[in-house]
């Protein structure tokens, strides 16, 4: 994982909006956040994390046969930030896309590599989430409830074949729900908007900024990620009781308390680092495994569970045999 090096505090938000670091810990858990230094852009974040994930498996840019990238914070409008990640990689014509599942990216990323891989499409596949937020919120009073959530970070994973049959992914659920894709969303510029993408009316309206209904968010979070948590689970016969290792995504530790709660998961087995980084969105899940794996909790034969809930609305579980 990468994370740029400005640590944004909640003391540091309270200064330019009206807001407090005792409402944002209550509500969220959060306490910092890490924002780009200027001139930083999305693709460096990536290509940090990439390096990284390569050195620890002992391979080179040129290795890799796929490179996926989620994210809700593209560094152009087009083309996609895999593609300026794999330039700077130094590879020539790697194939590339970018994956747009907002919150839920990086499990859906797995589905996919999963698949190409085990069809023999592809034999290594990069996967990256990557956010770069700061440069997207809207700083002042009004937009309050949601700049004091996301943060910047990047996190990869190298997937690759293996014979064992219990190692590996063992499965992953996806799920979307676009009728309530307005719900949580950044409406421009976007071709949505007529007759052109970004006018003066447009950020006048601030749609350019993201809108959250964070409530219904909230409500819709619990609800559906034990639910996809337990389905992809019971598709490989296993309990809640069998894992060793739940990983939410990280949009709000209360969400991720209220979920542990219901399924009855106990603390020591839930690892969060929301409070350190805020919500990076498709970054959070890689983020969270190098931690995880720094800490010691992913020995090999460990169980993990993966889950989140984001925009679009997105959803989704994967379990992995470490
Ligand atoms: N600082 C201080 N006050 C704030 C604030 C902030 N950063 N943001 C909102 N408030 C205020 C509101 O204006 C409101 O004031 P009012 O009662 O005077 O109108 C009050 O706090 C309560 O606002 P509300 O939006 O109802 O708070 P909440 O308890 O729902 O908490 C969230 C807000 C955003 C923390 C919460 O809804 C949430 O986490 N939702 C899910 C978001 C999420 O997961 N998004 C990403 C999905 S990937």
């Amino acid at each position: 994982m990468y994370v740029p090096n400005r640590v944004v505090t909640n003391d540091d938000l309270a200064r330019i909006m009206d807001t407090s670091d005792e409402w944002i810990q209550q509500r969220t858990g959060i306490r910092e956040r890490r924002w780009i230094e200027p001139g930083q852009q999305p693709a460096d974040l990536a290509e940090a994390a990439t390096r990284q994930a390569l050195e620890a498996a002992g391979l080179e840019p040129r290795d890799v046969d796929l490179i996926l990238l989620g994210t809700l914070s593209s560094q152009a409008d087009f083309p996609g930030t895999s593609f300026f990640l794999q330039h700077q990689l130094g590879l020539e014509d790697t194939p590339c896309m970018d994956v747009r599942a907002q919150c839920s990216g990086f499990l859906y990323m797995l589905q996919l590599a999963d698949a190409l891989i085990r069809a023999g499409t592809h034999t290594r596949v990069l996967v990256v989430g990557c956010e770069v937020h700061s440069t997207g919120l809207d700083v002042s009073t009004e937009g309050r409830d949601v700049a004091v959530i996301f943060g910047d970070g990047s996190g990869a994973v190298v997937l690759e074949a293996c014979d064992d049959d219990d190692a590996g992914i063992l499965e992953v659920r996806i799920h979307s729900q676009g009728e309530h894709a307005k719900r949580l969303c950044v409406a421009a510029p976007g071709s949505g908007t007529s007759p052109k993408r970004l006018t003066h009316e447009i950020l006048d309206q601030k749609l350019h900024f993201p809108h959250m209904e964070g409530r219904f968010v909230f409500k819709h979070a619990v609800t559906r990620m034990p639910e996809v948590l337990l389905e992809t689970l019971g598709a490989v016969s296993l309990k809640v009781e069998d894992v060793d290792l739940f990983l939410f995504h990280q949009a709000n530790l209360r969400i991720n308390e209220f979920v542990a709660g219901k399924l009855e998961i106990p603390e020591d087995k839930l690892f969060n680092n929301i409070g350190r980084y805020g919500n990076c969105s498709a970054a959070s899940i890689p983020m969270l495994l190098h931690e995880s794996q720094q800490q010691g909790l992913l020995e090999p034969g460990k169980l993990v569970s993966m889950t989140a809930f984001g925009a679009g609305f997105s959803w989704a579980s994967a379990i992995v045999r470490w």
